[in-house]
Protein backbone atom coordinates (compact mmCIF):
# COMPACT_ATOMS: atom_id res chain seq x y z
CA UNK A 1 0.00 0.00 0.00
CA UNK A 2 2.94 2.12 0.42
CA UNK A 3 4.07 1.86 -3.21
CA UNK A 4 -0.24 2.98 -3.88
CA UNK A 5 0.50 6.46 -2.26
CA UNK A 6 4.10 7.12 -3.18
CA UNK A 7 2.17 6.77 -6.69
CA UNK A 8 3.42 10.08 -8.75
CA UNK A 9 1.17 13.08 -8.07
CA UNK A 10 0.93 12.17 -4.34
CA UNK A 11 4.46 12.95 -3.08
CA UNK A 12 6.70 15.69 -4.71
CA UNK A 13 10.10 15.62 -4.65
CA UNK A 14 12.09 18.35 -2.40
CA UNK A 15 14.88 20.23 -4.81
CA UNK A 16 15.53 18.09 -7.47
CA UNK A 17 14.54 14.61 -6.69
CA UNK A 18 12.35 12.85 -9.56
CA UNK A 19 9.22 10.85 -8.81
CA UNK A 20 11.20 7.72 -9.66
CA UNK A 21 12.99 8.75 -6.06
CA UNK A 22 10.01 9.78 -4.64
CA UNK A 23 8.86 5.65 -5.16
CA UNK A 24 12.01 4.46 -3.90
CA UNK A 25 12.04 6.66 -0.58
CA UNK A 26 11.53 4.83 2.41
CA UNK A 27 7.80 5.74 3.86
CA UNK A 28 7.87 7.91 7.09
CA UNK A 29 5.16 5.80 8.68
CA UNK A 30 6.29 2.40 9.83
CA UNK A 31 4.00 -0.71 10.69
CA UNK A 32 7.00 -3.63 10.66
CA UNK A 33 10.14 -3.13 13.04
CA UNK A 34 13.55 -3.53 12.07
CA UNK A 35 15.07 -3.91 15.43
CA UNK A 36 14.25 -5.62 18.55
CA UNK A 37 11.44 -4.61 20.92
CA UNK A 38 12.10 -2.20 23.61
CA UNK A 39 10.03 -2.36 27.13
CA UNK A 40 9.49 0.75 29.56
CA UNK A 41 7.13 1.02 32.25
CA UNK A 42 5.72 4.29 32.98
CA UNK A 43 3.81 4.88 36.41
CA UNK A 44 1.48 7.73 36.62
CA UNK A 45 1.24 9.08 39.81
CA UNK A 46 1.19 11.58 42.47
CA UNK A 47 4.43 12.83 43.11
CA UNK A 48 6.71 16.02 44.59
CA UNK A 49 8.59 17.91 42.46
CA UNK A 50 11.14 20.59 43.94
CA UNK A 51 11.52 23.21 40.74
CA UNK A 52 14.28 25.16 42.83
CA UNK A 53 15.88 25.04 46.20
CA UNK A 54 12.63 24.62 48.79
CA UNK A 55 10.35 24.89 46.26
CA UNK A 56 8.53 21.94 46.44
CA UNK A 57 5.01 21.05 44.67
CA UNK A 58 2.60 18.51 44.94
CA UNK A 59 1.59 17.18 41.04
CA UNK A 60 1.27 14.31 38.93
CA UNK A 61 4.06 12.65 37.09
CA UNK A 62 5.46 9.95 35.62
CA UNK A 63 8.00 7.31 37.41
CA UNK A 64 8.48 10.03 40.07
CA UNK A 65 10.06 12.52 37.38
CA UNK A 66 8.72 16.07 36.15
CA UNK A 67 9.31 15.85 33.16
CA UNK A 68 8.84 12.45 32.74
CA UNK A 69 11.92 9.87 31.70
CA UNK A 70 13.03 11.05 28.57
CA UNK A 71 12.35 7.97 26.53
CA UNK A 72 14.80 7.34 23.65
CA UNK A 73 15.13 4.30 21.42
CA UNK A 74 16.57 3.60 17.94
CA UNK A 75 14.66 4.11 15.25
CA UNK A 76 13.05 0.83 13.77
CA UNK A 77 11.96 -0.70 17.19
CA UNK A 78 9.13 -1.77 19.13
CA UNK A 79 8.48 0.40 21.46
CA UNK A 80 5.95 -1.34 24.43
CA UNK A 81 5.36 1.25 27.01
CA UNK A 82 3.43 -0.36 29.82
CA UNK A 83 1.38 2.24 31.79
CA UNK A 84 -0.07 1.41 35.28
CA UNK A 85 -2.33 4.43 36.46
CA UNK A 86 -1.98 5.23 40.36
CA UNK A 87 -3.87 8.66 39.42
CA UNK A 88 -7.56 9.32 41.24
CA UNK A 89 -8.86 9.78 37.45
CA UNK A 90 -8.50 8.22 34.32
CA UNK A 91 -5.46 9.11 32.07
CA UNK A 92 -3.97 8.16 28.95
CA UNK A 93 -0.19 8.93 27.00
CA UNK A 94 -0.32 10.33 23.39
CA UNK A 95 2.88 9.95 21.44
CA UNK A 96 3.21 13.41 19.74
CA UNK A 97 4.37 13.83 16.55
CA UNK A 98 4.67 10.03 15.80
CA UNK A 99 2.22 8.44 12.92
CA UNK A 100 1.23 5.23 15.74
CA UNK A 101 -1.50 3.15 14.51
CA UNK A 102 -4.71 4.85 15.44
CA UNK A 103 -5.43 2.44 17.95
CA UNK A 104 -2.30 3.76 20.11
CA UNK A 105 -2.90 7.64 19.48
CA UNK A 106 -4.18 8.11 23.51
CA UNK A 107 -7.24 10.48 22.49
CA UNK A 108 -10.08 9.61 24.98
CA UNK A 109 -13.53 9.45 22.95
CA UNK A 110 -11.69 8.83 19.82
CA UNK A 111 -9.01 5.78 19.78
CA UNK A 112 -9.75 4.21 23.59
CA UNK A 113 -11.38 5.04 27.00
CA UNK A 114 -9.51 6.52 29.80
CA UNK A 115 -6.76 4.26 31.30
CA UNK A 116 -9.12 3.87 34.93
CA UNK A 117 -7.42 4.20 38.47
CA UNK A 118 -5.68 1.06 39.09
CA UNK A 119 -5.57 -0.40 35.46
CA UNK A 120 -2.37 -0.75 33.00
CA UNK A 121 -2.43 -0.04 29.44
CA UNK A 122 0.36 -1.21 27.11
CA UNK A 123 0.90 1.55 23.93
CA UNK A 124 2.97 -0.71 21.12
CA UNK A 125 4.18 0.96 18.16
CA UNK A 126 7.30 0.94 15.76
CA UNK A 127 9.35 4.43 16.65
CA UNK A 128 9.29 5.95 14.06
CA UNK A 129 10.69 7.74 11.75
CA UNK A 130 13.28 9.21 13.95
CA UNK A 131 13.29 12.67 15.13
CA UNK A 132 12.58 14.71 18.39
CA UNK A 133 9.19 14.17 20.16
CA UNK A 134 6.96 14.14 23.09
CA UNK A 135 4.75 12.31 25.09
CA UNK A 136 1.61 13.37 27.41
CA UNK A 137 -1.49 12.86 28.65
CA UNK A 138 -4.30 13.75 26.65
CA UNK A 139 -7.30 13.73 29.08
CA UNK A 140 -8.46 16.94 30.25
CA UNK A 141 -5.68 19.48 31.84
CA UNK A 142 -3.30 16.54 32.80
CA UNK A 143 -0.77 18.08 30.32
CA UNK A 144 -0.57 21.02 32.57
CA UNK A 145 -0.31 19.01 35.91
CA UNK A 146 3.22 17.48 34.30
CA UNK A 147 2.31 14.78 32.60
CA UNK A 148 4.54 15.33 29.86
CA UNK A 149 7.85 14.28 28.46
CA UNK A 150 10.67 13.94 25.76
CA UNK A 151 10.46 10.92 23.18
CA UNK A 152 13.59 11.10 21.29
CA UNK A 153 13.92 8.46 18.51
CA UNK A 154 17.26 8.09 17.32
CA UNK A 155 18.53 8.47 13.62
CA UNK A 156 20.28 5.09 12.54
CA UNK A 157 22.37 6.66 10.55
CA UNK A 158 22.74 10.84 11.30
CA UNK A 159 22.61 13.37 8.72
CA UNK A 160 24.30 15.64 11.23
CA UNK A 161 27.26 14.51 13.61
CA UNK A 162 28.15 16.49 16.77
CA UNK A 163 30.24 15.66 20.01
CA UNK A 164 27.48 16.08 22.83
CA UNK A 165 23.68 16.37 22.46
CA UNK A 166 21.20 18.18 25.38
CA UNK A 167 17.02 18.31 25.43
CA UNK A 168 15.77 21.25 26.57
CA UNK A 169 12.12 20.97 27.51
CA UNK A 170 10.39 24.35 28.01
CA UNK A 171 7.76 24.36 29.95
CA UNK A 172 5.06 26.80 31.84
CA UNK A 173 3.87 25.68 35.56
CA UNK A 174 0.82 26.07 37.44
CA UNK A 175 1.67 24.61 40.74
CA UNK A 176 -0.57 22.27 42.11
CA UNK A 177 -4.01 21.37 40.20
CA UNK A 178 -6.05 23.21 37.90
CA UNK A 179 -9.35 23.28 39.22
CA UNK A 180 -12.02 21.48 38.24
CA UNK A 181 -14.53 23.45 36.22
CA UNK A 182 -17.59 23.89 37.80
CA UNK A 183 -20.08 23.67 34.40
CA UNK A 184 -17.89 20.81 32.37
CA UNK A 185 -19.69 17.35 32.54
CA UNK A 186 -17.52 14.20 33.01
CA UNK A 187 -15.00 13.03 30.59
CA UNK A 188 -15.97 16.09 28.45
CA UNK A 189 -13.65 19.16 27.66
CA UNK A 190 -13.85 21.90 30.15
CA UNK A 191 -16.77 24.61 29.54
CA UNK A 192 -16.59 28.16 30.39
CA UNK A 193 -13.50 28.49 31.84
CA UNK A 194 -11.13 31.39 30.63
CA UNK A 195 -8.11 30.38 28.75
CA UNK A 196 -5.00 30.84 30.85
CA UNK A 197 -3.26 32.68 28.26
CA UNK A 198 -5.79 35.56 28.43
CA UNK A 199 -5.11 38.48 29.50
CA UNK A 200 -4.34 38.68 33.39
CA UNK A 201 -7.36 40.74 34.44
CA UNK A 202 -9.67 38.19 32.63
CA UNK A 203 -8.73 35.65 34.88
CA UNK A 204 -11.45 34.98 37.86
CA UNK A 205 -14.34 36.34 35.56
CA UNK A 206 -17.22 34.02 35.33
CA UNK A 207 -16.60 32.30 39.42
CA UNK A 208 -13.56 30.11 38.19
CA UNK A 209 -10.84 30.37 40.26
CA UNK A 210 -7.32 29.82 38.07
CA UNK A 211 -4.44 28.80 40.10
CA UNK A 212 -1.33 30.79 39.59
CA UNK A 213 1.85 31.00 37.22
CA UNK A 214 4.57 29.80 38.89
CA UNK A 215 7.20 30.31 36.52
CA UNK A 216 8.64 29.42 33.12
CA UNK A 217 11.04 26.21 33.40
CA UNK A 218 13.70 24.29 30.91
CA UNK A 219 14.24 20.49 32.09
CA UNK A 220 12.05 21.75 35.37
CA UNK A 221 13.47 24.38 36.95
CA UNK A 222 12.72 27.69 37.72
CA UNK A 223 15.44 30.20 36.43
CA UNK A 224 17.10 30.56 40.14
CA UNK A 225 17.59 26.55 39.61
CA UNK A 226 18.38 27.10 35.74
CA UNK A 227 19.93 24.00 34.60
CA UNK A 228 23.78 24.22 33.24
CA UNK A 229 25.00 22.51 30.31
CA UNK A 230 28.53 22.16 30.20
CA UNK A 231 30.34 22.46 27.06
CA UNK A 232 34.02 22.73 26.04
CA UNK A 233 35.55 24.72 23.25
CA UNK A 234 35.67 23.73 19.93
CA UNK A 235 32.93 21.00 20.61
CA UNK A 236 29.34 20.88 17.97
CA UNK A 237 26.32 20.41 19.95
CA UNK A 238 22.77 19.39 19.34
CA UNK A 239 20.05 20.90 21.02
CA UNK A 240 16.66 19.17 21.31
CA UNK A 241 14.41 22.12 22.06
CA UNK A 242 10.71 20.73 22.89
CA UNK A 243 7.58 23.13 24.22
CA UNK A 244 5.35 20.35 25.87
CA UNK A 245 3.92 23.56 27.41
CA UNK A 246 0.17 24.05 28.65
CA UNK A 247 -0.11 27.99 27.20
CA UNK A 248 2.86 29.31 26.27
CA UNK A 249 5.09 30.22 23.26
CA UNK A 250 8.70 31.03 23.74
CA UNK A 251 11.18 33.17 21.73
CA UNK A 252 14.35 31.18 22.33
CA UNK A 253 17.88 32.46 22.39
CA UNK A 254 21.39 31.65 23.62
CA UNK A 255 23.89 34.69 24.24
CA UNK A 256 26.77 35.08 22.24
CA UNK A 257 26.06 31.75 19.33
CA UNK A 258 23.90 31.80 16.34
CA UNK A 259 21.49 28.65 16.14
CA UNK A 260 21.93 26.36 12.87
CA UNK A 261 18.21 25.10 12.71
CA UNK A 262 18.17 21.14 11.47
CA UNK A 263 15.63 19.53 12.62
CA UNK A 264 11.75 20.80 12.56
CA UNK A 265 9.42 18.41 14.50
CA UNK A 266 11.96 16.36 13.86
CA UNK A 267 12.24 16.14 10.35
CA UNK A 268 15.82 17.07 8.67
CA UNK A 269 15.96 20.25 7.32
CA UNK A 270 18.76 22.14 4.76
CA UNK A 271 20.48 23.39 7.59
CA UNK A 272 19.71 27.11 8.60
CA UNK A 273 21.54 29.68 10.57
CA UNK A 274 19.46 32.16 12.88
CA UNK A 275 19.63 34.27 16.10
CA UNK A 276 16.27 33.02 17.74
CA UNK A 277 13.22 31.32 16.81
CA UNK A 278 9.24 30.90 18.23
CA UNK A 279 8.90 27.83 19.69
CA UNK A 280 4.83 26.93 20.01
CA UNK A 281 2.95 24.75 22.10
CA UNK A 282 3.71 21.27 20.75
CA UNK A 283 6.22 22.31 18.15
CA UNK A 284 10.06 20.88 18.86
CA UNK A 285 13.08 21.96 16.80
CA UNK A 286 16.72 20.58 16.41
CA UNK A 287 19.81 23.04 16.66
CA UNK A 288 23.83 22.87 16.35
CA UNK A 289 25.59 25.06 18.06
CA UNK A 290 28.99 25.38 17.20
CA UNK A 291 31.07 26.31 20.70
CA UNK A 292 33.44 28.82 19.58
CA UNK A 293 32.71 31.49 22.15
CA UNK A 294 33.80 31.11 25.17
CA UNK A 295 32.36 31.92 28.50
CA UNK A 296 28.94 31.52 30.91
CA UNK A 297 26.28 33.05 28.38
CA UNK A 298 22.49 33.10 29.38
CA UNK A 299 19.91 30.44 27.45
CA UNK A 300 16.77 32.26 27.23
CA UNK A 301 13.21 31.03 26.49
CA UNK A 302 10.86 33.85 26.57
CA UNK A 303 6.87 33.53 26.80
CA UNK A 304 5.34 36.22 23.97
CA UNK A 305 2.23 36.20 25.59
CA UNK A 306 1.81 38.10 28.40
CA UNK A 307 4.31 39.40 30.91
CA UNK A 308 5.75 36.02 32.41
CA UNK A 309 9.60 36.12 33.20
CA UNK A 310 11.65 34.14 30.90
CA UNK A 311 12.57 30.44 31.77
CA UNK A 312 16.61 30.29 31.57
CA UNK A 313 19.42 28.19 31.56
CA UNK A 314 23.14 28.26 31.07
CA UNK A 315 25.51 27.63 28.64
CA UNK A 316 28.96 27.23 30.43
CA UNK A 317 32.52 26.35 28.78
CA UNK A 318 34.55 23.91 31.11
CA UNK A 319 37.56 26.50 29.95
CA UNK A 320 35.14 29.37 31.78
CA UNK A 321 35.89 30.64 35.50
CA UNK A 322 32.41 32.10 35.41
CA UNK A 323 30.23 31.54 37.88
CA UNK A 324 26.34 32.47 38.70
CA UNK A 325 23.79 33.24 36.96
CA UNK A 326 24.07 35.13 33.79
CA UNK A 327 22.03 38.47 34.13
CA UNK A 328 20.34 40.31 31.29
CA UNK A 329 18.76 39.23 27.57
CA UNK A 330 20.87 37.67 24.65
CA UNK A 331 21.51 40.12 22.03
CA UNK A 332 20.65 37.10 19.58
CA UNK A 333 16.97 38.04 20.65
CA UNK A 334 17.29 41.13 18.37
CA UNK A 335 18.99 39.13 15.27
CA UNK A 336 17.18 37.08 12.81
CA UNK A 337 14.01 35.14 13.93
CA UNK A 338 13.46 31.78 12.11
CA UNK A 339 10.54 31.82 9.88
CA UNK A 340 8.98 28.83 8.34
CA UNK A 341 9.90 30.10 5.01
CA UNK A 342 13.34 29.28 6.33
CA UNK A 343 12.76 25.47 6.16
CA UNK A 344 13.83 23.11 3.52
CA UNK A 345 12.51 19.53 4.03
CA UNK A 346 15.59 16.81 3.17
CA UNK A 347 12.32 14.63 2.58
CA UNK A 348 9.66 13.80 0.27
CA UNK A 349 6.77 16.49 0.55
CA UNK A 350 3.25 15.96 -0.07
CA UNK A 351 2.16 17.81 -3.31
CA UNK A 352 0.28 20.84 -3.15
CA UNK A 353 -2.69 19.79 -5.57
CA UNK A 354 -5.10 19.08 -2.96
CA UNK A 355 -8.04 16.28 -3.95
CA UNK A 356 -10.02 18.40 -0.87
CA UNK A 357 -9.61 21.63 0.96
CA UNK A 358 -11.01 23.23 4.41
CA UNK A 359 -11.47 26.60 5.02
CA UNK A 360 -10.87 26.37 8.69
CA UNK A 361 -11.41 30.19 10.67
CA UNK A 362 -10.20 29.86 14.40
CA UNK A 363 -11.70 32.18 16.46
CA UNK A 364 -12.80 32.86 20.26
CA UNK A 365 -11.65 34.48 22.99
CA UNK A 366 -13.90 36.85 23.83
CA UNK A 367 -15.17 37.94 27.38
CA UNK A 368 -18.22 37.04 27.53
CA UNK A 369 -18.02 33.78 25.22
CA UNK A 370 -15.00 32.38 26.60
CA UNK A 371 -15.21 29.50 23.68
CA UNK A 372 -12.42 28.79 21.13
CA UNK A 373 -13.84 27.45 17.99
CA UNK A 374 -13.24 26.60 14.38
CA UNK A 375 -15.64 27.53 11.82
CA UNK A 376 -17.76 28.63 14.96
CA UNK A 377 -18.18 25.08 16.65
CA UNK A 378 -16.46 24.14 19.71
CA UNK A 379 -15.88 20.71 20.00
CA UNK A 380 -17.29 17.66 21.25
CA UNK A 381 -20.41 19.65 19.26
CA UNK A 382 -18.33 19.99 16.23
CA UNK A 383 -18.72 18.53 12.75
CA UNK A 384 -15.64 15.95 12.02
CA UNK A 385 -13.95 16.78 8.57
CA UNK A 386 -14.17 13.58 6.59
CA UNK A 387 -11.48 12.50 4.26
CA UNK A 388 -10.92 9.89 1.98
CA UNK A 389 -8.00 7.22 2.44
CA UNK A 390 -5.48 8.27 -0.70
CA UNK A 391 -6.77 11.90 -0.93
CA UNK A 392 -4.54 15.08 -0.93
CA UNK A 393 -5.99 17.34 1.67
CA UNK A 394 -5.51 21.31 2.36
CA UNK A 395 -6.33 22.98 5.46
CA UNK A 396 -6.05 26.69 4.81
CA UNK A 397 -6.47 28.38 7.80
CA UNK A 398 -7.07 32.08 9.01
CA UNK A 399 -7.05 33.07 12.56
CA UNK A 400 -9.62 35.51 13.61
CA UNK A 401 -8.61 36.05 17.39
CA UNK A 402 -6.18 37.96 19.23
CA UNK A 403 -4.18 34.89 20.42
CA UNK A 404 -1.29 32.64 18.99
CA UNK A 405 -2.62 29.02 17.68
CA UNK A 406 -0.40 25.71 17.57
CA UNK A 407 -2.34 23.71 15.40
CA UNK A 408 -1.81 20.14 15.65
CA UNK A 409 -2.58 16.97 13.37
CA UNK A 410 -2.05 13.46 14.78
CA UNK A 411 -1.38 10.80 12.94
CA UNK A 412 0.33 12.37 9.95
CA UNK A 413 3.28 15.19 8.96
CA UNK A 414 2.17 17.94 6.63
CA UNK A 415 3.78 19.99 4.38
CA UNK A 416 4.29 23.57 5.67
CA UNK A 417 5.69 25.96 2.92
CA UNK A 418 8.78 23.11 1.69
CA UNK A 419 9.05 22.10 5.24
CA UNK A 420 7.04 18.31 7.10
CA UNK A 421 5.56 19.87 10.32
CA UNK A 422 2.87 18.48 12.96
CA UNK A 423 1.80 21.69 14.82
CA UNK A 424 2.28 25.16 13.15
CA UNK A 425 1.93 28.35 14.83
CA UNK A 426 -1.22 30.54 13.10
CA UNK A 427 -0.58 33.72 14.09
CA UNK A 428 -2.91 36.09 15.67
CA UNK A 429 -4.89 39.41 13.84
CA UNK A 430 -5.79 37.55 10.50
CA UNK A 431 -2.58 34.89 10.57
CA UNK A 432 -2.98 33.02 7.80
CA UNK A 433 -1.49 29.66 6.55
CA UNK A 434 -1.99 26.42 4.93
CA UNK A 435 -0.51 22.77 4.78
CA UNK A 436 -1.48 19.74 2.81
CA UNK A 437 -1.07 15.99 3.68
CA UNK A 438 -1.64 12.71 2.27
CA UNK A 439 -4.75 10.41 3.54
CA UNK A 440 -2.57 7.49 4.12
CA UNK A 441 -3.13 6.42 7.96
CA UNK A 442 -6.82 5.77 8.23
CA UNK A 443 -8.73 6.03 11.92
CA UNK A 444 -10.19 8.74 13.91
CA UNK A 445 -7.89 11.97 14.24
CA UNK A 446 -7.27 14.50 16.49
CA UNK A 447 -6.73 17.73 15.07
CA UNK A 448 -6.49 20.89 17.71
CA UNK A 449 -4.73 24.22 19.07
CA UNK A 450 -2.39 22.79 21.75
CA UNK A 451 -2.85 25.46 23.87
CA UNK A 452 -4.10 23.52 26.38
CA UNK A 453 -6.93 25.76 27.67
CA UNK A 454 -7.88 26.74 23.79
CA UNK A 455 -8.62 22.80 23.25
CA UNK A 456 -10.01 22.37 26.42
CA UNK A 457 -12.58 24.98 25.50
CA UNK A 458 -13.70 23.75 22.02
CA UNK A 459 -10.73 24.40 19.88
CA UNK A 460 -10.61 20.97 18.18
CA UNK A 461 -12.02 18.37 15.26
CA UNK A 462 -11.95 15.19 14.41
CA UNK A 463 -10.33 14.24 11.75
CA UNK A 464 -12.65 11.19 10.34
CA UNK A 465 -11.47 8.80 7.62
CA UNK A 466 -14.96 7.98 5.61
CU1 LIG B 1 0.39 16.91 21.78
CU2 LIG B 1 -3.35 16.17 20.60
O1 LIG B 1 -1.44 16.54 21.18
CU1 LIG C 1 -5.31 28.28 20.38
Amino acid sequence: STAALAAPGLWAGCRQETTDQAEAAPPLRRTTPTGPTRTVRLRVEPIEVEVAPGRIYRTWGYNGAFPGPELRVREGEQLQVIVENFLPEGTTIHWHGVPVPNAMDGVPGLTQDPIAPGETFTYTFVAAPSGSYLYHSHVGLQLDRGLLGALIIEETTPHVSYDREYTLVLDDFLPGAPQPLATSAPGRPGRGMMGRGMMGGMRGMMGIQMPSYAGSLINGRLPEAAPVFEVRQGERIRLRLLNPSGASTFRFAIDGHPLLVTHADGRPVEPVRVDNLLIGMGERYDVMLEATNPGRWAIVAIPVEGTHAPARAILHYRESRARGLPSGLPETLQGRTLTYADLRCLEMLPARRPDRTFHLVLSGGMPMAPRWTINGQAYPEADPLEITKGERVRFRMINHSMMLHPMHLHGHFFRVGDALKDTVLVLPHMGRISFDFIADNPGRWFFHCHNLYHLENGMAREVRYR
